[in-house]
């Protein structure tokens, strides 16, 4: 049985993988949901608001900007909310590189605009902050625990680091409740396109259908723990229902190559990946993320969190998803 709360509950990235599927999980929790969306998202719904479009007249969707200070004021002066999940972000690593600038304005500053505001107007708000598994970057131990060294390799790693550090001084400095998830990579079927398990899994699905002869990637010996966002979006409502705030890995311990995903996604659609895949430099990155597995104890004993899915499912599924969508 599902304890039902008349709680509200903000997230900023709602439009995400992550953000969607936070809020069908708030929903069904009973939680009055709302979510920060860009004035243009409500001008091309179809597009822009695809992953909530199902469960859209269930939410309380208000226009704003990370960028901006003051929508952010307006909001928090107009709606009281239980728990802030901050989810948005230039979330895409390689971009990052492209255009440090813009990723280091949009990640520090909007989680410091937010943090700032909640602390103005409603200090009992729980927030949520989505830290990544790229803090550790070239890592210093393995597996990686709340305590290992960060090490960030890209402008989005240095841009999460200063958002987990800006909310651990919002909790030390005026005692908000302000919880860090390290999270590590975590996929599913509405994967953005430009990251690489999506990346391969529609790749497979055009190949199979006949509307593509290949796949061009970058280093296929990179290593990542891969997840199902599904399973971690329990985790950031876990962190927020704690006596105290804390910082928390969510990893499933295991960590496999892009190499091995592809083969695994290729085989899902009875195809060798040897053949149809190609190595090309254009995606390698500057600096790369060798290897990435986590040690999540701490949420296993205090949040009582556990990963359902495996990574073999998780590949089945996009696979099969995205070759559904082919028809
Ligand atoms: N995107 C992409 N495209 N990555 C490729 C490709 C390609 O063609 N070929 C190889 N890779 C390698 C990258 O070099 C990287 O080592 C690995 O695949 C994973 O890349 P992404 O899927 O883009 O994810 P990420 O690990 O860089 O970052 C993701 O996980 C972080 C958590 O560790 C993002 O979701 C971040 O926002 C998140 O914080």
């Amino acid at each position: 049985m599902q304890f039902m709360s008349t709680k509200a509950a903000f997230i900023t990235g709602i439009t995400g993988q992550d953000g969607s599927y936070l809020a069908e999980h708030l929903l069904d929790l009973g939680y009055e949901v709302h979510g920060l969306i860009r004035r243009v998202a409500f001008e091309q719904p179809e597009a822009r608001l695809a992953r909530i479009l199902k469960i859209k007249d269930r939410l309380h969707l208000h226009s704003g900007s990370l960028e901006s200070y003051p929508s952010l004021f307006q909001i928090f002066a107009k709606q009281k909310f239980d728990e802030c999940y901050h989810l948005a972000a230039q979330s895409f690593v390689a971009e990052s590189f492209a255009d440090g600038f813009s990723t280091m304005s949009t990640n520090i500053n909007g989680t410091h605009y937010l943090l700032a505001a909640l602390r103005e107007l409603q200090p009992k708000c729980r927030f949520y902050f989505a830290g990544s598994s790229e803090m550790f970057g070239k890592v210093h131990e393995t597996p990686q625990r709340e305590t290992t060294i960060f090490h960030p390799r890209s402008p989005y790693g240095v841009s999460k680091v200063a958002g987990y550090y800006l909310t651990m001084n919002y909790r030390e400095a005026y005692n908000l409740f302000a919880a860090n998830g390290i999270l590590f990579n975590h996929e599913g079927p509405r994967r953005g396109v430009e990251f690489v398990t999506r990346k391969i899994t529609t790749g497979v699905a055009r190949i199979a259908r006949g509307q593509s002869k290949e796949l061009r990637l970058g280093n296929l010996e990179a290593r990542r723990d891969w997840g199902d966002s599904r399973d971690y979006v329990r985790a950031m409502y876990l962190m927020l229902q704690q006596e105290t705030s804390d910082d928390f890995v969510i990893a499933t311990g295991e960590t496999h190559s892009v190499r091995e995903f592809c083969d695994l996604a290729f085989r899902e659609a009875g195809l060798d990946y040897r053949d149809f895949v190609k190595e090309d430099e254009m995606f390698y990155r500057p600096a790369e993320v060798d290897l990435l597995v986590g040690d999540a104890t701490k949420a296993h004993k205090i949040l009582g969190w556990k990963p359902e899915r495996t990574f073999p499912q998780l590949v089945s599924e996009m696979v099969q998803a995205d070759l559904a969508r082919l028809g």
